[in-house]
């Protein structure tokens, strides 16, 4: 049985003051919220701070990027393990910034994928689809070849610890969410590749966000659709109320 699991992606925002405010408004609403994982990301200066306002919370810690390698000469990098002590649970990995402004190859993603699970981490892994795509009828290609790229060589055992985020790039950021119907033929899709791929049981637990303008005017519906599991949420992450509101709309039982 998969669980809704909504995670804030706070990006290159808040400061020190803002984001432990931010994360103890969340760790103490947090306490009344049952059958839904949580979790924030903060920027990475931030993780010891953030983490030890969710100290003893239901809210998970995570990362918005690492590299793949466990140490050495990579100036500006951190490692997984590095993640992992900071109380990181969880790592964004292959973001839509991070491949088109930062150009993050599927390559590159496979190898911080492995590195990340490896490390005891559960890696959220994002694809999808540019508008230009998505007009050219192309979504569906994308997401099987982001797929194939940024998860492969993954035993199934592996596999079915990783959340995978379907994210519309023509969405994120934009206030233009994906339609229920738009986003649901997309999870669909990414079901029946997991199914391809490794096996129905792996497909049926594997869990799969949605993220793009979600806000809790929207969260309810698309949050009832039946392959949606939860939310990758940006924007409206940034503010105790409106991410509470979303999560009010994670269905609370399947
Ligand atoms: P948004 O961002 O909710 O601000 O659209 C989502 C994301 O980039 O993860």
């Amino acid at each position: 049985m998969r669980r809704q699991f909504i995670a804030g992606n706070w990006k290159m925002n808040t400061n020190r003051a803002a984001a432990v405010a931010l994360a103890e408004g969340i760790a103490k609403a947090a306490a009344s919220v049952a059958n839904v994982d949580l979790a924030v990301c903060p920027p990475c200066c931030y993780l010891e701070a953030v983490g030890k306002a969710l100290a003893g919370s239901k809210v998970g810690l995570g990362a918005q990027n690492m590299y793949h390698e466990k140490e050495g000469a990579f100036t500006g990098e951190l490692s997984a393990g590095m993640l992992v002590d900071m109380g990181c649970k969880y790592v964004i990995l292959g973001h839509s910034e991070r491949r088109h402004i930062l150009g993050e190859t599927d390559a590159a993603i496979n190898k911080k994928v492995h590195a990340a699970l490896a490390a005891g981490l559960t890696p959220i892994v994002c694809v999808g689809e540019l508008l230009a795509e998505r007009e050219a009828g192309k979504t569906l290609g994308v997401i099987q070849c982001q797929f194939a790229g940024s998860l492969a060589g993954l035993a199934s055992e592996r596999m079915a610890k990783v959340v995978i985020a379907y994210e519309p790039v023509w969405a994120i950021g934009t206030g233009k969410v994906a339609t229920p119907q738009q986003a649901e033929e997309v999870h669909l899709a990414l079901r029946k590749i997991l199914a391809e791929h490794y096996d129905a049981s792996v497909a049926e637990g594997v869990v799969i966000q949605y993220g793009g303008s979600v806000k809790p005017e929207n969260a309810a519906e698309l949050l009832g659709q039946p392959n949606i599991d939860g939310a990758l949420v940006g924007g409206a992450s940034l503010k105790v109320d409106q991410f509470l509101g979303i999560i009010a709309g994670a269905k609370e039982n399947r």
